[in-house]
């Protein structure tokens, strides 16, 4: 088997197995999506020194609104708390913070603390960590394709010229490159709408491993697998 030793530039993970952490322990499951963001911050300054420019987590699908309200409200505190908490650290450390996702649906409140913590670590050039929140694949490409029609209706863009690049272009990641390594915790292996066009060439790692208990070690693992793996591209070695 060939090895490599390369740092993967762009990292996504599906933080899954909050609700089963807590259960395990008897507690409520808003402890373990609090223990899902202490897990994320050692994630987060992990990858951010092994050298990941890009890491996009998957924190709140359009689908988990339709969770118990309790359990909703629980998850919108915890973005205002977690942005309270961590923002400080994380433009110190260099990490800059984007969202990804309809923020339409999002309170006042919520959207102000998204504001706040983009915008205190815009500066950051170590490590961008995406947060993608209310977001699904299908809706994002729902959204790019009604932007393109607009532009073919106003007679900017004939249809002919659309090409991958138009669509690439027209999702909330135009920015950033495609994700080379998409981890899935928690013994689950399915995207849940998650990044859909962009993982396309990705590799995939599977750990049974809950997001809670996820940290430095599990992500050394990961990487440790992605340079185990031949990337063809559809191409002959
Ligand atoms: C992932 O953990 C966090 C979110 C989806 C917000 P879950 O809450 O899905 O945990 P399980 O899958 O029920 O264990
Ligand atoms: C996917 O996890 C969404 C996030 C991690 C935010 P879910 O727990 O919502 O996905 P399913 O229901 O197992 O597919
Ligand atoms: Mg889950």
């Amino acid at each position: 088997m060939d090895r490599h030793n390369v740092i993967p530039q762009h990292i996504a993970i599906i933080m899954d197995g909050n609700g089963r952490w807590a259960k395990q322990r008897g507690k409520d499951r808003s402890e373990g999506h609090f223990a899902g963001m202490m897990a994320l911050k050692q994630t987060v300054m992990a990858a951010a020194q092994k050298g990941v420019k890009w890491l996009t987590v998957y924190a709140f699908s359009t689908e988990n609104w339709g969770r118990p309200q309790a359990e909703v409200d629980a998850l919108m505190e915890l973005v205002c708390k977690g942005v309270e908490m961590n923002t400080p650290d994380l433009a110190a450390q260099g990490v800059r913070v984007q969202v990804i996702g309809d923020r339409s649906r999002f309170s006042d409140i919520v959207n102000a603390s998204l504001n706040r913590i983009e915008s205190q670590t815009a500066m950051g050039e170590i490590m961008t960590l995406v947060l993608a929140l209310n977001y699904s694949s299908r809706s994002e490409l729902t959204m790019a394709v009604q932007q393109i029609a607009r532009r073919v209706a106003a007679g900017e863009l004939q249809a002919d010229a659309i090409s991958e690049q138009t669509i690439s272009q027209s999702l909330y990641t135009a920015a950033m490159p495609d994700p080379d390594l998409i981890i899935r915790t928690s013994g689950e292996y399915r995207l849940s709408n998650f990044l859909m066009w962009q993982a396309s060439y990705a590799e995939f790692y599977f750990t049974d491993t809950l997001w809670p208990d996820f940290g430095e070690e599990e992500l050394g693992k990961a990487i440790e697998a992605y340079n185990t793996r031949d990337r063809r591209y559809g191409l002959v070695k």
